[in-house]
């Protein structure tokens, strides 16, 4: 402990090390796919920019253009908006770049890459990239990128403003429009928009060309590279709702009726003073759809303010919502959504209409009773992730997401955290509509470094703008339940210089950027007394409030009594460690062990952890030890466990594998056995019984082999080949059945679960054959074709039953005919160093994945097969529309 009060990375780094010596805003995406909707309506239009890039990436400096030492003070003026004190003046004279020839309309792109957006240019790889960690994840993010493409700008644009919105570029993006250098955000993650207006050509095409550029060590885990996220032209009318410009609060909430407020920014862009008349309806939203009811079921009452020429003018009023539908994360409630339609007109004619989605309900987070929503406790079965999609890398996907979050929700995860950055915005539309509750986190570091180029090199220009429009942009997500301003910071230790400004700093920030909101921060080595613990609204820990390792003796008490007025949570739990299908011998008596070598739980050679779900790293605790400190600590509102899903990086234990070990969902989507463990806890009435390990074990005849079962049911009996092993009651802070003296022999071993007496969930695994042939399944059969919708298709090498076989990893081989194309393969094995665009895979513990993307308008039929050596092969079908 105090080795970690004083250097926690490195504390942890070192343990890691000896253990392995020893041993939008505007529209929701719809429900079936992977949305980018354009948008028209009365004076706006929003328009995809995604598609038609030319890319280019140069691993040494091809321009000297990087920010710190030219474009800097270009850049810092895109920050104006969102900081309160002097605002920064853009220099005199030429801006660099413009004799640089990527940004002239002249130059040839032929030779360039052709991309669409959401782009991560390091995804396809290689593994194994020059000068990247495996923190990183091994791929080549690092160099500066170039995108070029033409816009075409009509007769009929003349006179309006025109924005570029960028949902985030990894890193340091700098814009230029006809060689004219517009400005940048250096933050990857956050999302910003920039006025094209002054130099912008009418009557023919303009040529934008953006530039990013990513160190070798920016990131503790997979930063992804490039535009990595959508990408939007905006056109309005010189008056109209500013960047971010309504704000939605919500009051006095009863059965009966809700007060909405509603602040709107009326902007003038135009040489003269406007008389604007701000009219605002709300109607019922299908987030589903993105359509607004047809119904009116409350208007504000807003009248006519008068805005001068440049300036900006906010409006304020409120209205009820009778018999309001609120909104509430499933399943106990639903996420019932509402759309606030505002049109500004001028001189009765309407010159912009802004929409824009909220929910009705109240959040309550109790010191001692924890989350409650719209007056029910909730209680926080939340997980943390980070941004990537596995496979498919950073570039942000719709479809992806929504799996993602929709296979956590099957788990019975009702709260996301979104380590430790701002998420693409279309995920807090997702969890919006599914009824996920959300802390939104900003920070990993302040100004002290993780890593050598991380964002401590900004904190001091930038940290203000990035946390001001890292609220504004999301603040009216009704499923944001917090703000979380950083993660395991340095500054926690009140022997740092400059600790103290920034925890009251930010926290007064977002006071008052959003006063309906308590935020918090992650903490890992804080103690009560100390000021960071003092500032934060709600005490966040990172795995002290269990005890780390094998440590039960917790800090949740002392926290609480220090801070009897403030809610505690684990903002993370676990960093609980395994690989799927993967079982190592001899298996750990207690409930919790620290990973190491072969008779703790890790295989050091095949890089693999065992999936007795056991283990965890030093700092961490087994998911069964966190749930008894949650349970003896019933004050405690909850737990974010690291992680939901496996992501790129971070490749604890084992630094040379690719990917981590943490999800309880492996990297390909293929669930781990710990996913059945949270959900017997946490989807207690999920009915049925998970039994592990698989039974196929030639070799250890005659050898122990200890059988867990999860379940949400008290009681269970096991059969091995027929023969009853004995009837188990689950005990107070048991959270598994185990009978840990069974001795294999092949044939077949199954579980009988009851609950209340009645027969809750049954489970078998069987000795299988050889492998024979391929099974093949889509997620979806039916996609749209849009050029962004995607299938999940799962394969299965299976023997003459059917049953998977657990161990195989025949290499299989997917081709594609039809409207469709396959983007990668995966197979959820941190150690798989095969490219992730490679069409063959091994299969690893029986199954491989392959991600099919549909053809941008094109309807049919895709036929996706997949064949091995000595293996009956498999198609599926897939239709698009
Ligand atoms: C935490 C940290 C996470 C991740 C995790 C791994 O301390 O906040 O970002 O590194 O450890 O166990």
């Amino acid at each position: 402990m105090l080795f970690l009060r004083s250097a926690p990375r490195l504390g942890r780094r070192l343990a890691t090390i000896l253990f392995l010596l020893c041993f939008s805003l505007l529209f929701a995406g719809a429900q079936s796919a992977n949305i980018v909707r354009d948008n028209k309506s009365a004076g706006r239009e929003r328009t995809s920019l995604n598609d038609g890039w030319r890319f280019s990436r140069f691993v040494s400096d091809p321009d000297s253009l990087s920010y710190n030492t030219t474009l800097k003070p270009w850049i810092l003026p895109s920050a104006n908006d969102f900081i309160n004190g002097t605002k920064y003046k853009r220099p005199s004279g030429t801006p660099p770049g413009s004799k640089v020839k990527f940004v002239q309309a002249s130059f040839d792109d032929k030779a360039w890459e052709s991309v669409n957006l959401p782009h991560d240019w390091a995804i396809k790889g290689p593994f194994n990239a020059p000068g990247i960690s495996g923190g990183m994840g091994r791929l080549p993010t690092n160099g500066v990128g170039w995108y070029r493409r033409k816009v075409a700008f009509s007769h009929a644009d003349k006179g309006k403003s025109v924005f570029l919105d960028i949902d985030g570029a990894m890193s340091f993006a700098a814009v230029w429009l006809n060689g004219n250098l517009v400005g940048g955000w250096p933050y990857g993650y956050n999302s910003f928009r920039l006025d094209l207006t002054p130099y912008l050509k009418t009557g023919g095409d303009n040529l934008l060309a953006i530039r990013v550029q990513n160190s070798h060590e920016n990131s503790r885990w997979y930063p992804g590279a490039g535009i990595y996220r959508n990408v939007w032209l905006v056109k309005t009318n010189p008056t109209h709702v500013g960047q971010y410009g309504t704000y939605i609060t919500t009051s006095d909430i009863s059965d009966k009726s809700a007060s909405v407020k509603l602040v709107v920014d009326v902007q003038n862009d135009g040489p003269a003073t406007q008389k604007v008349e701000v009219d605002t309806e709300i109607h019922e939203f299908d987030a589903a759809t993105g359509q607004p009811g047809p119904h009116v079921v409350a208007s504000f009452k807003q009248g006519k303010v008068k805005v001068a020429a440049g300036e900006k003018t906010s409006v304020s009023s409120s209205t009820k919502v009778v018999i309001p539908k609120l909104w509430g994360p499933a399943p106990e409630q639903k996420p019932n959504m509402y759309v606030a339609i505002t049109s500004l007109s001028v001189n009765g004619k309407v010159v912009d209409t802004y929409k824009t989605p909220f929910g009705i309900r109240t959040i309550t987070i109790d010191a001692n009773k924890g989350v409650f929503v719209n007056g029910k406790p909730v209680r926080v079965y939340g997980s943390c992730n980070h941004h990537d999609h596995g496979s498919l890398g950073a570039a942000f996907n719709t479809r992806a997401a929504e799996r993602q979050l929709e296979m956590l929700q099957e788990m019975g995860s009702n709260s996301i955290r979104t380590s430790h950055n701002p998420p693409a915005p279309e995920l807090l539309d997702l969890a919006d509509r599914l009824g996920m509750l959300v802390l939104d986190e900003i920070f990993d570091t302040w100004s002290y470094a993780k890593v050598s180029d991380d964002f401590h090199t900004i904190f001091y220009d930038w940290s203000e703008a990035d946390l001001r429009n890292f609220v504004r942009r999301d603040r009216n997500h009704p499923s944001i339940m917090t703000w979380s301003y950083g993660n395991e910071l340095i500054e926690q230790n009140p022997t740092e210089p400059g600790f103290g400004e920034g925890n009251v700093l930010f926290r007064d920030m977002l006071r008052a950027e959003d006063p309906t909101r308590l935020s918090t921060i992650a903490m890992n080595f804080a103690w009560p007394g100390t000021p960071m613990a003092d500032a934060v609204d709600i005490i966040g820990l990172n795995y002290q409030g269990e005890g780390h390792g094998m440590d039960t003796n917790g800090a949740f008490d002392s926290f609480h009594a220090a801070y009897p007025g403030k809610a505690i949570w684990s903002s993370e739990s676990a960093s609980a460690l395994s690989t799927r299908g993967t079982y190592i011998f001899p298996v750990a008596p207690g409930n919790n062990a620290i990973v190491g070598s072969a008779d703790a739980g890790g295989n050091d050679t095949a890089l693999q952890v065992s999936a007795y779900e056991l283990y965890a790293t030093a700092w961490g605790s087994s998911p069964d030890k966190v749930f008894e400190a949650q349970d003896r600590h019933q004050y405690v509102a909850g737990e974010f466990v690291w992680t939901g899903w496996d992501y790129l990086g971070e490749p604890t234990p084992y630094d040379d594998a690719r990917s981590s070990y943490f999800g309880i969902i492996d990297l390909a989507g293929f669930k781990k056995d710990r996913f059945f463990l949270y959900q017997a806890r946490w989807s207690p009435q999920t009915k049925g019984a998970h039994l592990l390990p698989h039974w196929t074990w030639p070799g250890r005849e005659g050898l122990v082999t200890p059988v867990h079962v999860f379940s949400s049911g008290d009681e269970a009996e096991l059969f091995v080949n027929g023969k009853s092993a004995g009837r188990k009651t689950r005990g107070e802070y048991e959270y598994r059945f185990r009978w840990d003296d069974v001795v294999y022999q092949p044939g077949n071993v199954s579980v009988v679960v009851y609950k209340g007496g009645k027969e809750w969930g049954r489970d078998v695994k069987r000795t299988v054959g050889k492998a024979k042939k391929i099974d093949i399944s889509a997620d979806r059969t039916t996609i749209d074709g849009d050029g962004y919708d995607l299938s999940f298709i799962t394969v299965a090498v299976v023997d003459g039953n059917g049953d998977t076989v657990p161990e195989a990893s025949d290499a299989i081989t997917f081709s594609v005919s039809g409207p469709g194309e396959i983007v990668s393969t995966d197979n959820g094995d941190p150690a798989d160093m095969t490219p992730f665009p490679s069409l063959t895979r091994k299969a690893f513990s029986g199954l491989a994945l392959a991600i099919v993307r549909s053809t941008k308008g094109a309807d049919g039929k895709i036929t996706v097969t997949a064949s091995a050596n000595g293996l009956t092969k498999a198609k599926v079908m897939i239709h698009t529309k």
